[in-house]
């Protein structure tokens, strides 16, 4: 069973289109040149405007009418869309073509939530199978520990995991275990060390008992620095703690004994993970075709299972899957993943938006926005295209937020009134998983007019004459004027449930794709961090007190090293 179109072998285009060249981009060129922004007159003029606009995908219903579109403009997106070669990349992606040519890897994230039963072939084996028995071992895993039937060494059932890892094998675990609080079994928690700030570690261990607390090491390829470097001094702590306490002898029997019971591993790289100590047995693999941020829904996402447990984890799976298949059987025109991607496209290189916000009405979903700056600017912060040429427009805009209200007292100022045009995500639920009241009033209702008022304000501004007519003096109406046709897309869903979680990832993961194709950039590559990494290292030792090495460093990096040195006690 494949829900995706099988691709012909040649099919896959070797060089980007530039969308520059493109009729649809000329026609997009003249639409901008020709658009008098007025969300006022056009909801006035079109009483269908919302209806028109407003789309569904899985449970999540999305309204674009508050975005500077029109009937034409989406007519171009689609042109574009098919003009760049969209629905072949994706079906490409989706069919485990190498799409990431730099590293020479298919893309396949999409399979990670593919239904038990599929079939997927890449580079001659059957992945799905293979996806399901990883499954099946972190559920096995889960349960164990849930269950109280895994033990730490002192026979004492496990009521922390900590996840160390970074990036991908990080923000997206940290950010469903915060999104999914309500569905954490009770006593349970999960604590995430990712800085190689020694702080991080420090702070997340300190009131920890190491009897109760089972750490998983999360890394794809096992050799990252600061992943690595915590995980030892992880290690270091538990040991020192049992031994202190008395709860196990000195030496290296009990040492490994107390690491088989208190460590798992996660990664694509298990022969690393058993140089490291780990047991292999006690290690949950995963595949080069899934990028880091691109992870949370294969083994790197065990610290959710092991806390939401097996069957919520699966309704997690089944979300991605229902937009993958909205992203691939839907037609362009409501396609919203290809909707909300190109709209972006739109803002960026038209408008010359650089950055964009998302601003989720919903406490528990506070990482996402972190979540999301990996997602999007990691995988489209690039300036060459997938064939080495440089790209032809600006891409990659800056993804950032906050929750509401809390941005309102913050930044709203700038996005309402400042100079740049910010496109805005607003993302909110109908029902929260804590209904309270204060008085007479439903404080989620007082939360969400929030959110319905500033997506209201943005689009429809207050004009001088509004502000006059409130009896405003005349010297600070024009402080008081709210431009207005500032756009946002808003998103809601019914509640914050597994499920709508992995809707939300799968929308911005395939957003961020369609973007991509547009720009004709690897998505799925990230060599801008490597330079950092490399120099890292280089300058270890200078900062060690190496004369030699700090004499290799430019002057700057000299003088700020002199300078810790001088002041380190
Ligand atoms: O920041 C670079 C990066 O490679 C990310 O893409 C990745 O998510 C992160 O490092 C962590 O890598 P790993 O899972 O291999 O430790």
């Amino acid at each position: 069973m494949t829900w995706y179109q099988p691709i012909n072998e040649g099919n896959l285009m070797s060089q980007p289109v530039d969308p520059t060249t493109t009729p649809a981009w000329a026609r997009l060129t003249a639409l901008y040149e020709s658009l008098e922004p007025d969300l006022r007159g056009w909801f006035a003029d079109d009483p269908s405007r919302a209806k028109s606009f407003t789309f569904t995908a899985g449970d999540l219903y999305v309204d674009l009418s508050k975005n500077l579109i029109n009937a034409d403009i989406l007519s171009a997106f689609a042109d574009l869309a098919d003009q760049v070669g969209l629905v072949e990349r994706r079906d490409a992606m989706y069919a485990g073509e190498h799409i990431n040519v730099t590293e020479d890897r298919a893309v396949l994230h999409t399979a990670l939530r593919a239904p038990e039963g599929s079939s997927l072939i890449v580079d001659g084996t059957d992945v799905i199978p293979e996806v399901h028995k990883v499954l099946a071992k972190v559920y096995a895993f889960a349960d164990k520990v849930r269950s109280g039937e895994w033990v730490g060494v002192t026979g004492k059932p496990i009521t922390t995991v900590v996840n160390i890892g970074i990036g991908g094998s990080d923000l997206g675990p940290v950010m469903v275990y915060e999104a999914l609080q309500p569905y954490v079994k009770p006593g349970f928690t999960a604590r995430f060390i990712s800085n190689i700030d020694p702080t991080d570690v420090a702070e997340k261990t300190k009131d920890l008992d190491p009897e109760t607390t089972l750490f998983i090491v999360a890394s794809k390829t096992f050799t990252t620095l600061e992943t690595l470097t915590n995980a030892r001094l992880a290690r270091s702590w538990l040991l020192d703690n049992l031994r202190e306490s008395g709860a196990i002898e000195a030496g290296e029997d009990a040492a490994n004994a107390a690491v088989a019971k208190h460590f798992v591993a996660v990664s694509t790289a298990l022969d690393k993970v058993a140089a490291f100590g780990i047991d292999p047995e006690n290690a949950f693999g995963f595949w080069d075709w899934v990028g880091g941020r691109y992870s949370v829904d294969s083994a790197i996402g065990t610290s959710v299972a092991v806390a939401i447990g097996p069957a919520n984890f699966a309704d997690f799976l089944a979300g991605f899957h229902a937009i993958d298949r909205h992203f691939a059987e839907t037609d362009l025109a409501s396609n919203v993943p290809a909707l909300m991607g190109l709209l972006n496209v739109w803002y960026v290189n038209f408008f010359k938006a650089g950055s964009h916000a998302v601003l989720p009405y919903a406490q528990l979903l506070h990482r996402f926005p972190a979540y999301l700056q990996q997602l999007t600017m990691e995988s489209n912060g690039k300036s060459v295209r997938y064939d080495g040429s440089p790209v032809t427009t600006e891409t990659g805009e800056v993804f950032w937020g906050e929750p509401g209200t809390n941005g309102q007292h913050a930044f709203y100022q700038l996005i309402h009134q400042g100079t740049q045009m910010i496109p805005c995500d607003f993302i909110a639920i109908a029902n929260p998983p804590h209904p309270l009241v204060d008085g007479d009033n439903d404080v989620h209702e007082l939360f969400l007019a929030n959110f319905f008022a500033q997506t209201a304000a943005l689009a429809f501004g207050k004009t001088a004459d509004e502000v006059r007519a409130e009896g405003t003096s005349e010297a600070i109406v024009p402080a008081r004027v709210f431009p207005g046709n500032r756009p946002t897309t808003s998103i809601m869903a019914p509640e914050l449930s597994p499920r709508v979680v992995g809707e939300l990832i799968a929308l911005y993961e395939h957003i961020t794709f369609t973007e991509g194709v547009v720009w004709g950039i690897d998505s799925f590559d990230q060599w801008g961090v490597e330079l950092g990494k490399q120099l890292a290292l280089q300058v270890t030792p200078a900062v060690g007190g190496d004369e030699d090495a700090l004499a290799k460093q430019d002057p700057s990096t000299q003088s700020l090293i002199t300078y810790y040195r001088s002041q380190r006690r």
